[in-house]
């Protein structure tokens, strides 16, 4: 079947359209089409993401990336020149060669009956009301088999306008649409890798066995799931406060580097080890390592760092890397511990690992020696799913469509702390 998703539940606007075929044991995917736009240079102004902005600027992007898809691959079949929303009579300006059999699957036949409805979904879309319009009218209902969009957890004013802009779709064009978890989407992610090396990681559409554990790192989220089978998320742990991320991030920013600090933080570090400089007295805290739980706390690594950069007042550029070779360190002796843990634990056969903090070779490194010592296999996203897409949003909306039927225009609501656990 053939999915369009939509995801727009923090600073990246993204739509896809992706194919999906198979059952539950070995489903397959294949990249039709993919749109995105991140705002992470709107929001380096503001060193980090500002909820009303993210939200305008979604509202002002989501129909050019529909554009955009339409133009890589023609979702719609015809242009319907000449319409005009809201005219009268307008299927009489149809031309009668995008006319022909399909006359009743027209979009405009059901715009016009539709147009209070649409028009009060978006009541709140300014920017996307117009725009959004006009694609409709002058497009035909897209060959699609179901719309998925992420409902949370995220930024609830960002969520809504994805699921306002998806339940318009849902409407005009009659297709079914699912509400999509963003977790299940950073799990899902591993679901397919275009990049064709020979590492097992690596495998186009990899068969996954079950129990598994997810662990999913990014700028919002640090969380451990136990996967008993697609749909069934236990979350064993999760961060009482940062998530890996924002430690990252906040980090960075003590330490006079840009937003988004991960990579900055991440270069430092590697610079300190590639240069073996010395450790002086620095030492930061492994926190909750050895909590007999698998939650974590990453607050105080960051004031550990806050104070020890008090403490030193003017840092040397040596200084930072061992600052930030410390922190990075830290950060993996916790993710170690905890994912060591819970593979022990809960008898796990394949681990999967999502997020943007994925980016992280030296976390990715010490993952992936972790598992060869534990003998099982793990799973990364490729590069560019591993930070939000909505290429997840439809792979993972295929997960849920077998347990879950999908309707056009079901009751959806933007949940910003929507949880996994099912
Ligand atoms: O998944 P993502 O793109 O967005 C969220 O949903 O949060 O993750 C972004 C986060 C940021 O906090 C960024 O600093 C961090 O991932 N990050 C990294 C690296 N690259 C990005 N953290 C550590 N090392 C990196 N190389
Ligand atoms: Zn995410």
């Amino acid at each position: 079947m053939k999915i369009l998703s939509i995801e727009t539940s923090c600073d990246e606007t993204a739509l896809a359209i992706i194919e999906a075929e198979g059952d539950l044991d070995n489903p397959k995917f294949e990249i039709i089409s993919e749109a995105l736009n991140s705002q992470i240079d709107i929001h380096k102004e503001y060193g980090g993401v500002f909820p009303a902005v993210a939200k305008r600027e979604h509202a002002r992007n989501l129909v050019p990336l529909l554009e955009e898809l339409n133009s890589k691959f023609q979702i719609t079949k015809n242009q319907i020149p000449n319409s005009k929303f809201q005219t009268e009579s307008n299927s009489n300006k149809i031309p009668d060669q995008v006319r022909d059999d399909k006359t009743d699957e027209i979009p405009e036949q059901v715009l016009n009956d539709k147009t209070d409805e649409i028009q009060k979904l978006l009541e709140r879309e300014p920017q996307l009301t117009e725009k959004l319009f006009s694609f409709l009218e002058t497009h035909e209902k897209p060959d699609l088999d179901l719309i998925t969009v992420t409902s949370g957890p995220g930024l609830e004013p960002c969520l809504w306008t994805g699921i306002n802009f998806a339940k318009a779709l849902s409407i005009v064009w009659q297709i079914p649409l699912l509400p999509v978890n963003h977790m299940e989407g950073h799990i899902s992610s591993i679901l397919i890798n275009q990049n064709r090396g020979s590492t097992k990681s690596e495998i186009r559409n990899p068969k996954i066995n079950f129990p598994t554990l997810a662990l999913l790192i990014s700028g919002g989220h640090t969380e451990l799931v136990l996967i008993k089978s697609w749909g069934k998320y236990e979350v064993i742990g999760q961060t009482k406060d940062d998530a890996v991320g924002e430690a990252y991030d906040k980090v960075a920013r003590l330490l006079g580097l840009p937003y988004p600090g991960g990579p900055e933080i991440a270069k430092l570090a590697e610079e300190a080890r590639e240069k073996d400089l010395p450790f002086s007295e620095i030492s930061f805290p492994r926190p909750m390592v050895n909590s007999k739980d698998f939650d974590f706390s990453f607050s105080g690594l960051k004031t550990a760092v806050l104070y020890k950069t008090q403490e030193l007042g003017e840092i040397s550029d040596d200084m930072k890397k061992i600052i930030a070779r410390e922190f990075e360190q830290a950060i993996v002796d916790v993710l170690k511990k905890k994912v060591t843990d819970a593979i022990d634990q809960f008898d796990i056969k394949n681990l999967i690992v999502g997020g943007g903090v994925i980016s992280n070779q030296y976390i990715r490194k010490n993952l992936q020696e972790l598992v060869e010592e534990k003998d099982i296999e793990v799973f990364f996203p490729e590069q560019k799913l591993s930070t939000d897409n909505a290429v997840m949003i439809g792979m993972a909306g295929y997960l849920k469509s077998f347990r879950e039927q999908a309707v056009v225009n079901p009751e959806i609501k933007a949940e910003g702390n929507l949880s996994l656990n099912s």
